[in-house]
Formats: C-alpha cells, sequence, structure tokens
C-alpha cells in the first residue's frame, strides 16, 4: 500500500496506475461501513484508491470540523488489511490554497434535508469531490447508502457535468442493533448508544407499515415520530418521506421514495434512511 501526501504525489502515483481504478472518499476514523466500500472497490477495480481528508468547506462553523475524530495510524492499517492500494492523505493548504475561489454547486435536490439543516455542507462536499475526483481520475467512485442524499447530490453532478466515471452506492453497514455506523458514534454516551438503535426501529416500522400496505406518508411519519419521542434524549431534526428523483416531500406513496431522519441524541446528530417501493 502506497501513500501520496499532495496532490502532486497523489498525481504521480496515478499516472502509474494500469487498469481501472475504484476511489473511496472518506473523512477517516474508518469503520466497517467504509472497508465496505473499500472491498467493494478493490473487487471491481484493479486499484483501489481512498482519500482521507476532514473537508473543512463541508462544515459550517458552529459544527464539528475541529473536533472531528480523527486516528492516521489506525486507518491506515485498517485500509491495508482492507485491501487499498493507495491512501491520499492531502493538507488543508494543499486542497485549498490562499486565494481558492471555486465552488461547484447542485441546485434543487441540495435544499431540502441534510441541506436545509445544513445549507453549505453540500456545495463542501460537491467541490471537494469534484477535486478529488480531477486528481484521482478514478473509472468508478463508491459512496454509501447511509448518506442518501449526498449519494444522489453526487450522482446529479456526474450526470450534469459529463463527468467521465461512475458512481457506485452500496448499502448501510449497521451494528449488530442496527445502528448504523458512523465515525460520530464515539460521541454517544453510554445511555445514549444504547437509545440509538431507535432510528432504524422507526424506519423499520415505516417499512412494516408499508408492506402492510400504508400509503399514507403523513400517518407513517406520525407513527415514527411516536416512537422517536418515547426516548426523552432525542430531539427530531426531521423525518421525511420524500419523492427519491426530486427529494420533494409526498402525501401519498405511490413510485419510489426515500424515508429518512435526523435525530439529535445528546451531541451527536445521527441520520438514517431506507427506500421503498
Ligand atoms: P465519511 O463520512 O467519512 O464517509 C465516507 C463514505 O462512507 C461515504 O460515502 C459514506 O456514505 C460512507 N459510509 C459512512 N457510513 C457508512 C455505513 N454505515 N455504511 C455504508 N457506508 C457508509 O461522506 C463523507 O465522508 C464526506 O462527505 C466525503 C464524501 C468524503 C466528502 O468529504
Amino acid at each position: 500500500m502506497q501513500t501520496a501526501h499532495s496532490t502532486e504525489e497523489m498525481k504521480g502515483l496515478r499516472r502509474k496506475c494500469k487498469g481501472s481504478v475504484g476511489f473511496v472518499p472518506t473523512m477517516g476514523y474508518l469503520h466497517e461501513g467504509h472497508l465496505e466500500l473499500v472491498r467493494l472497490a478493490k473487487n471491481e477495480n484493479h486499484i483501489a484508491v481512498v482519500s482521507i481528508f476532514v473537508n473543512p468547506t463541508q462544515f459550517a462553523p458552529s459544527e464539528d470540523f475541529k473536533a472531528y475524530p480523527r486516528d492516521l495510524d489506525r486507518d491506515l492499517a485498517l485500509l491495508e488489511s482492507a485491501g487499498a492500494d493507495i491512501v491520499f492523505i492531502p493538507g488543508d493548504k494543499d486542497m485549498y490554497p490562499a486565494g481558492y475561489d471555486t465552488w461547484v454547486e447542485v441546485k434543487g435536490i441540495t435544499q431540502t434535508l441534510e441541506g436545509r439543516s445544513r445549507p453549505t455542507h453540500f456545495q463542501g462536499v460537491t467541490t471537494v469531490c469534484n477535486k478529488l475526483f480531477n486528481i484521482v481520475q478514478p473509472n468508478r467512485a463508491y459512496f454509501g447508502q447511509k448518506d442518501a442524499q449526498q449519494a444522489l447530490v453526487i450522482e446529479k453532478m456526474v450526470s450534469d457535468l459529463n463527468m467521465n466515471l461512475e458512481i457506485v452506492v452500496a448499502p448501510t453497514i449497521r451494528e449488530k442493533d442496527g445502528l448504523a455506523m458512523s465515525s460520530r458514534n464515539i460521541y454517544l454516551t453510554p445511555e445514549e448508544r444504547r437509545s440509538a438503535p431507535v432510528l432504524h426501529k422507526a424506519l423499520q416500522l415505516a417499512s412494516d407499515m408499508y408492506d402492510k400496505g400504508e400509503r399514507d406518508a403523513i400517518l407513517i411519519k406520525n407513527a415514527m415520530t411516536r416512537l422517536i419521542t418515547a426516548v426523552p434524549a432525542a430531539k427530531i431534526d426531521y423525518i421525511s418521506i420524500a419523492d427519491i428523483e426530486t427529494l420533494r416531500e409526498v402525501n401519498a406513496i405511490r413510485g419510489r421514495v426515500l424515508i429518512s431522519l435526523a435525530v439529535k441524541l445528546g451531541k451527536p446528530r445521527l441520520i438514517d434512511n431506507v427506500i421503498l417501493g
């Protein structure tokens, strides 16, 4: 496994790659969710490249950029065992030198859900992914269903800008009790951690209601809300049932919908989702 600590170094390693390149962008503090993406990238390509970069531009000033967990040595050991070939670890100044002034913005689907709660977030994500794609030049890039809106926004950017790569979205990896794995789960106190599977339970309740024939989105959202508000520490940011393409809220479920939710449990804000239909 090789490491590149600057964009120039990464471009140099890329020039030597033979065959297809699969790319997994991450912010590090890796868990099984990231590692499954790396294994998939390695399975489907000759070379697997992983980036570790806590991207400052996708955090609002009030958010946890400085406190975002970091452990590079541990990450590198995990990536080696998952079969990564190249790890790209650029510095902040390399990615955003003084005078940096170019932004990539997807409109429409970034205005709801995570984008409503975090208004500058997706512009940071699309800008950094665009830069990373230009540096790494992958044939395929791998994203997790865990961040469903992010995956849709990236697919839209790649399609709208005629970018020359394929986006692959892989299933959410969960703890045994259903909690979606996330680097931020370490911030949960033991008591919050015990309550955290309530997000997944609410999504399962929605799926069960749907399977039994319920198509009224308001009724399903109300049932999910009741389940979550039974946990005193939980503060719902949003519960959404939206059209999978426009991400607009629906009243009646007809085609494919994204059911998603964001809940603050103590300090961390957790998100999860399921696609139905
Ligand atoms: P990060 O949160 O580190 O996630 C990197 C990738 O891992 C994303 O595609 C995310 O959806 C995926 N992932 C996280 N948890 C997962 C889980 N439990 N199961 C499956 N996949 C999971 O997402 C980002 O970083 C950043 O926004 C990034 C795309 C790197 C841009 O900075």
